[in-house]
């Protein structure tokens, strides 16, 4: 099989790996070049919200992958952009190209009122579903073990027993899944025989935000100090850094609003439909700070 990853980075870089792994050679779709690909693999340079870059990028290609995003930005019509007209302008060339199947990676926080990057996703979603190719969905939680924003801030703030502001009363639910097991689910239903269906690859384990920030000074042997901040005041102020010129605001616009959006933690179709499992959140933390121990792979 011959498969076209888009975007290659904290997630599609080590997932590339995998693939190979598996005997899954294709072309990685990058704007900025992969440090290195595995034999077989090849790279063209493209950006999805340029449809004439596109032009071809699918060519002996059976499947799509699709992963590039942006996933953290205060300029919402950057998430419509690149993530849902970005995925209309994939999705017409893999169709100009006759690939067997797509597959979107979207995001277990998709709602309405999740902000502008899980509207974006919706719209992604329904591009993907209306497109008359095969396709998968997959939307996975929040990802440990990969670096960047998000649940690796907070995982990092608790293993230095930093202070750490949580939104409201902490009620938000996460279901914290380990990078391994995220890669291991997308390559399985990329090579499952079915397709068709919107999976969620969580955590075995739904938690509050409270909670995960007590699982985690557990592991750690840490007192992290928490400070309340009223959501509505934590919005504002992720509104307000949106108007400076920081590179990298401490928190985004839509932030907030993607941490409280309803999710799902259905995982049992990703189980059924092809094996996907996640191992608990010691266990991934285990594997990822102590690694010499031995921890389940
Ligand atoms: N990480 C998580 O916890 C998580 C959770 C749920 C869902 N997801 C989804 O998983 C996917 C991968 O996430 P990630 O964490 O690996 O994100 P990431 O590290 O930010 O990687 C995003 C990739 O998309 C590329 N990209 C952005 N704009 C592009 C454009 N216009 N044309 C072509 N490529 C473009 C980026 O290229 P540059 O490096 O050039 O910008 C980068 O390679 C995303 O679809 C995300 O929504 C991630």
């Amino acid at each position: 099989m011959r498969i076209l990853v888009t975007g290659p980075g904290r997630l599609g870089g080590p997932l590339i790996a995998e693939l190979h792994r598996f005997g899954i050679t294709g072309t990685v779709l990058h704007r900025s070049a992969p440090d290195s690909l595995p034999p077989g693999w090849r790279s063209v340079r493209a950006d999805v919200t340029r449809p004439e870059s596109l032009a071809g990028v699918c060519t002996d290609c059976d499947q799509v992958l699709h992963l590039a995003a942006v996933t953290h930005s205060n300029r919402s019509d950057r998430y419509t952009e690149v993530n849902a007209l970005g995925t209309l302008n994939l999705v017409a060339e893999a169709r100009r190209a006759g690939v067997q199947r797509f597959t979107l990676v979207s995001t277990r926080a998709i709602s309405p009122a999740g902000g502008a990057y899980s509207r974006s996703k919706i719209q992604a979603e329904k591009i993907v579903r209306d497109s008359g190719l095969a396709w998968n969905i997959l939307r996975p939680a929040e990802v440990y073990g990969a670096g960047g924003e998000g649940i690796s801030t907070l995982i990092e703030r608790c293993r230095q027993g930093r202070w750490i502001p949580v939104a409201g009363d902490g009620s938000p639910r996460l279901a914290p899944v380990y990078l391994d097991d995220v890669i291991d689910g997308i390559c399985r239903a990329v090579m499952a025989p079915s397709h068709g269906g919107v999976h969620v690859l969580a955590g075995p384990e739904e938690m509050t935000y409270l909670q995960l920030i007590r699982r985690l000074a557990a592991f750690f042997n840490t007192r992290p100090r928490t400070i309340g901040v009223p959501a509505g005041l934590l919005a504002l102020a992720g509104r307000a850094l949106a108007l400076l010129p920081l590179e990298k605001p401490p928190l985004y616009a839509d932030q907030v609003a993607r941490l409280f959006s309803p999710k799902s933690h259905d995982t049992e179709s990703a189980f059924l439909a092809f094996g996907f499992a996640a191992r608990p959140l010691e266990q991934g933390l285990n594997a990822l700070f102590h690694p010499q121990s031995g921890a389940l792979a």
